[in-house]
């Protein structure tokens, strides 16, 4: 999945695609290009790697086209490289897709067999090829688009550049988002609101199947069977200005550090702290009380959010969850409870499984409920209501603030459920806020830690396979703790049930081998510490995540403690992702990985 971009404007519009490329780079950085029309002639400029190496591409070589479209690709069909870089291009046209042409071997045969000869390994060269098929018989760019959309299968935004035509460019969607935007004499197309931000704030989504014929002035936008549509204009609020990182070294420190404010910011969306009631959103468009199942799915780091959010749920509101990773949900045909909710869970809102799961949901008609971060995202638009999180926006690749932003509103969202449902009083409701209350403090205070946490860090760092260990809230978090350290340091981790590791990954234990528990005061807190005396019975050595008298009370002598304040169970969850992320973060530091943007990854997967 990828970023495109497309300006139609006064000045020469290479520096304005690389501002907005960098706004796109958290889709993926395997390589990055541009084209745009000199005296009249398509002219390309790409380069493999980060968006930097094509800076400095356009620095040698500068273009001075007044129209141009962009692209930032996260490798799908053919490895990283500028051959296989956007965009793809015939004498005819240029285009940049986001996507994947699902497709395209069938395509490419059947140009082949035409006298066709291809460039590269990617999926996105048949739709150059076809298009431009399509332009020598009619030699019209918007008819050749047309007649050639239909043979495209799978997902696709598109923007098509034309040899000769200053004043043209087409886009199109399919599954992958698109927006235009609307300057004076001015046009643009974007993957998102973030991309034209530095250009306009008026802009229009293109929906499903709808292409757009644009010149400097207008924008005629056509669905997927050639009727003329009109799409609503809206303001976005999509600062124009990138995030810096502070006095930190990385946006993943910054994000980590910022945690206190914007779980903090979040609570008090939710919260009627004054008294103790949670403030639920508004215009739910079902009753709790009738709900008799939650299907949650998403995918990643928000996936193990909502594992989290299911104990919260059950154990509050009493209703059953299931949960699925939405590249499974999608497919698996679930049967759904016509009184069922679905609540779906993204940072960027454009993950592509996360949608399909969503339609899915909505197909089988069940309200969806989106805990989101980007409000102006596809599955914000598309959901039946939206509980906001307030993370601001998150550069880093792995995800940290808006993992517990999402736990704080699931958290909320439990309470409200139970109190609804008759399932909590009030007086265990004002209980479980003043809980929540206390939350952003103690992620402070587990931030004054980070000094021991770099220490520990660099023992981590040597080791090539690291477990973690939870029970309850904080098994999913033992999961999401080994997910950020494979993540950012590319040390092989699993996350396991504390309980669950006597069937099996206690084989793999040694002397080598460190154990990461997160073990804060709970019910349960005996069991995970028969589990450490499992452990070290064997040799193993423990990095224990707990409050200042566990080893002690655990009669366990840890390789390695991160001390966390005393605090209630319930939330403990929220507050022990930091020490959690640190370590990854520091693992990596130590290793001198990429921590803003490993390899392989990308911020938002809009591919399935
Ligand atoms: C990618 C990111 C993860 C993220 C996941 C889901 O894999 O690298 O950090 O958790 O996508 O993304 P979403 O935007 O839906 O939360």
């Amino acid at each position: 999945m990828c970023g495109i971009v497309g300006i139609l404007g006064k000045e020469p519009v290479a520096p304005l695609l690389v501002d907005s490329l960098r706004r796109l780079e958290y889709r993926g950085y395997d390589s990055a290009g541009v084209a745009t029309l000199e005296e009249g002639r398509l002219t390309r400029r790409r380069a493999e790697g980060k968006l930097r190496n094509l800076e400095g591409r356009l620095k040698e070589e500068p273009l001075s086209g007044t129209i141009g479209i962009g692209h930032t690709r996260w490798a799908t069909h053919g490895r990283p490289s500028e051959r296989n870089a956007h965009p793809h291009a015939t004498d005819r046209l240029a285009v940049v897709h986001n996507g994947i042409i699902e497709n395209f071997r069938e395509l490419r045969q059947e140009l082949e067999a035409g006298g066709d000869v291809f460039e590269t390994e990617t999926d996105t060269e048949v739709v150059a090829r076809l298009v431009t098929r399509e332009m020598r018989k009619t030699n019209d760019p918007a008819k050749a688009v047309a007649a050639s959309l239909p043979h495209l299968r799978g997902a696709f935004a598109l923007a098509f550049l034309f040899d000769g035509h200053e004043d043209l460019m087409i886009g199109a969607r399919k599954g992958a988002p698109l927006a235009i935007g609307f300057g004076e004499g001015e046009m643009y197309l974007g993957s998102d609101a973030l991309a034209l931000a530095p250009f306009t704030r008026t802009i229009s989504y293109l929906e499903d199947g709808d292409w757009v014929v644009l010149d400097r002035t207008t924008a005629v936008i056509r669905d997927a069977f050639g009727a003329k549509v009109k799409r609503p204009r809206i303001q976005t609020s999509a600062g124009a200005f990138l995030v810096d990182k502070g006095n930190h070294r990385h946006f993943m420190a910054k994000e980590i550090h910022e945690q206190p404010e914007v779980v903090g910011r979040t609570l008090s969306h939710y919260l009627d702290m004054a008294n103790g009631r949670v403030r639920m959103p508004e215009g739910l468009p079902f009753d709790w009380k009738a709900i008799d199942r939650i299907t949650m799915s998403a995918c990643g780091t928000a996936y193990y959010a909502g594992l989290v959010g299911k104990y919260w749920f059950e154990r509050y509101a009493r209703i059953p969850v299931e949960i699925d990773v939405a590249s499974e949900f999608r497919y698996r045909e679930a049967p759904l409870s016509d009184k069922g909710l679905a609540l779906v869970i993204s940072q960027s809102g454009e993950t592509a499984d996360t949608l399909a799961g969503l339609r899915y949901a909505k197909d089988c008609g069940l309200p969806v409920l989106a805990v989101v971060n980007v409000p102006t995202s596809t599955i914000a638009r598309e959901s039946s209501a939206v509980a906001p999180t307030l993370a601001g926006p998150e550069i880093g690749v792995a995800s940290t603030k808006a993992f517990t932003c999402q736990l704080a509103v699931l958290a909320c969202l439990a309470i409200g459920a139970g109190r609804a449902r008759g399932t909590i009083d009030a007086a265990k409701e004002r209980e479980l806020v003043a809980e929540l209350v206390k939350v952003p403090g103690l992620m402070a205070d587990a931030l004054q830690t980070e000094t021991a946490i770099e220490h520990v860090a660099r023992d981590i760092a040597k080791a090539t396979d690291v477990l973690f260990l939870g029970r309850g809230t904080n098994y999913p978090l033992a999961m999401e703790g080994a997910l950020k350290l494979k993540e950012i340091s590319y040390i092989h981790a699993e996350g396991y049930a504390a309980g669950e590791l006597k069937h099996g990954p206690i084989a793999l234990i040694d002397e080598e081998m460190p154990v990461v528990v997160l073990a804060p005061r709970d019910a349960i807190f005996e069991k995970t510490v028969s589990n450490m005396q499992e452990v070290a019975a064997r040799g193993g050595r423990i990095i224990l995540i707990a409050d200042a008298h566990a080893a002690h009370d655990a009669g366990i002598e840890p390789a390695g403690t991160l001390v966390m304040p005393e605090m209630a169970p319930d939330f403990a969850a929220i507050a022990y992702a930091v020490p959690a992320q640190l370590l990854a973060y520091y693992a990596a530091v130590t290793l001198g990985k990429d921590v803003d943007q490993p390899r392989n990854l990308a911020k938002s997967v809009t591919v399935e």
